[in-house]
């Protein structure tokens, strides 16, 4: 009984170096949203202060988006044949979202929130350049999380802009 494989397309046995390199840049993009999901959980709570609470509230929001995200990027994961890596494979880089020493030091938390944004869209562009004409559906799937992310970033820059004009940052 012949099994029916797929000619074209990213599926295909011929894109099989083209898929690995797809799923390995896809790992990476799961990582990120996954400890991106445990700073933003720190830094929805941790913070202190009356000028904290909208902090609290958008990394509140953003703790379901990202891992929605990561749920995406592990689904997309499966679809090319690989396998959702085990926690022990996780590697944490998120030095910059570390809780600060003065729980009130909302600064740090925003600066931290714009540099993993940032980490993001860079990671997600590259995807992006890298599956352009292989890989259409994990091009489109990342162009809309990227939208997501430009959001995030452009929502934290405003809060950023308004400690400056204070002096505050
Ligand atoms: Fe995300
Ligand atoms: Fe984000």
């Amino acid at each position: 009984m012949a099994t029916r494989t797929s000619t074209t397309g990213i599926l295909s046995e011929g894109k099989t170096s083209e898929r690995e390199e797809i799923i390995e840049l896809l790992k990476k993009a799961y990582w990120m949203e996954i400890e991106t999901v445990m700073s933003y959980i720190s830094n929805s709570i941790n913070p202190d202060g009356v000028r904290a609470q909208e902090i609290i509230e958008s990394l509140q929001e953003d703790v379901q988006e990202e891992l929605g995200h990561a749920q995406q990027f592990a689904s997309r994961i499966k679809e090319l044949y690989g396998v959702v890596p085990g926690s022990l494979e996780f590697s944490a880089e998120q030095s910059y979202l570390q809780p600060p020493e003065q729980q009130t030091d909302i600064v740090h938390v925003i600066k931290g929130v714009i540099e993993a944004e940032t980490g993001a869209i860079e990671h997600y562009n590259r995807i992006i350049e890298v599956t352009d004409g292989v890989d259409f559906v994990t091009q489109d799937m990342v162009i809309e999380i990227l939208r997501d992310e430009e959001g995030h970033r452009r929502l934290f820059e405003g809060y950023l802009r308004e400690y400056e004009a204070e002096g505050l940052a």
